[in-house]
């Protein structure tokens, strides 16, 4: 029988040589990002690549985040307008994902764009993501570490939980600290248009670059289903109290809450509880109510999250 279970191991010289080996021969690792956990596998192997979408379940049409350790690496695959580059410069290495024009010459495999003439790339700050990047020495595409569709994995037991037999090895650097995805810009000609809200808010990159538009068609943004980062509880949003058979996930002062993103009413500390509360209350609760979430800064991406996890399935 096949050993169900992944290799688990810490983010130290040892781990980080073992995965950067396994993805230079075209495995599966999942490894740590600032954001959440990533699962990698050399951007430039069109048969690894495939392997991420088979592991996690992703349709097909929805293309994904390529990792580089920063601007100067990136440049060899994308286009940057002054815009993009700007965004760079500020934000990089960090939350933030830029979606922009293909090269003609670049080696990333074309699964990546999943057909668009575009490539989303980020440049994580985590040091291990970091020093993953730098041991391969290729570009690491790198959707998030979850079956598709489900909670986004934010420890490595979570990952474990999703994908444990179907990935080679996991890299094991504690929780994400910011627990909530990247910021995701893309640009409809000179304009730019935030695809996906995320853990840089809206209003740091609007004060750099100005106003940004909402993506107008799925085909700018393909992986803003619906129904995503779904638990198997049903969910009801800004819930004032409790209904009878509900566990609320509380925000703030909120009364009776079974678990509290944030005590303290802070933003932040809510986004890097997020996920993993709602896998803890998805393990015995049938019915989830969260309290409201104010809808400024992270605030704006985390709505985002809670809105698609309770859409209809
Ligand atoms: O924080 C993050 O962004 C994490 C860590 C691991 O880097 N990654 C992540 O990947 O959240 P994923 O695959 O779960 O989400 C990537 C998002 C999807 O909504 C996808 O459709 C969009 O980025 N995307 C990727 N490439 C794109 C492209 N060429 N054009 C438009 N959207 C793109
Ligand atoms: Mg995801």
């Amino acid at each position: 029988m096949m050993d169900v279970l992944t290799k688990t191991a810490p983010a130290d010289a040892a781990g980080l040589g073992e995965a950067a080996r396994i993805l230079q021969a075209g495995g599966l690792v999942a490894f740590p990002t600032e954001t959440v956990y990533g699962l990698g596998a050399d951007a430039t192997n069109g048969q690894a690549v495939a392997a991420i979408f088979a592991a996690k379940g992703r349709p097909l049409f929805n293309p994904l985040i390529v990792h580089v350790e920063g601007l100067e690496q990136a440049r060899r695959h994308v286009e940057f307008s002054p815009r993009a580059q700007a965004l760079a410069e500020k934000f990089w290495p960090g939350p933030l994902t830029l979606v922009l024009p293909r090269r003609k010459d670049t080696p990333l495999s074309l699964l990546v764009s999943a057909g668009l003439d575009t490539v989303a790339m980020r440049a994580p700050s985590h040091p291990a993501a970091q020093a993953l990047l730098k041991a391969v020495g290729r570009p690491v595409a790198g959707p998030s570490a979850n079956i598709s569709g489900q909670v986004t994995a934010t420890t490595a037991s979570h990952v474990a939980d999703s994908l444990g037999g179907k990935v080679d090895f996991i890299l094991d650097a504690g929780s994400a600290t910011l627990g909530i995805e990247s910021t995701v810009i893309g640009f409809d000609g000179d304009r730019p248009l935030l695809l996906r809200p995320g853990a840089v808010p809206r209003e740091e990159i609007e004060d750099l670059i100005g106003p940004l538009g909402r993506p107008g068609s799925l085909i700018q943004s393909p992986g803003m289903m619906a129904s995503h980062y779904a638990p198997r509880a049903a969910l009801r949003l800004n819930a004032g109290e409790i209904e009878s058979g509900e566990v609320l996930l509380g925000f703030g002062d909120a009364v009776g809450a079974k678990l509290n993103l944030s005590p303290g009413g802070d933003l932040r500390e809510a986004a890097a509880n997020l996920f993993a509360m709602l896998r803890a209350l998805d393990k015995t609760a049938t019915s989830i109510a969260v309290s409201p979430i104010p809808d400024t800064g992270i605030g704006e991406a985390i709505n985002d999250r809670l809105r698609r996890a309770a859409a209809p399935r």
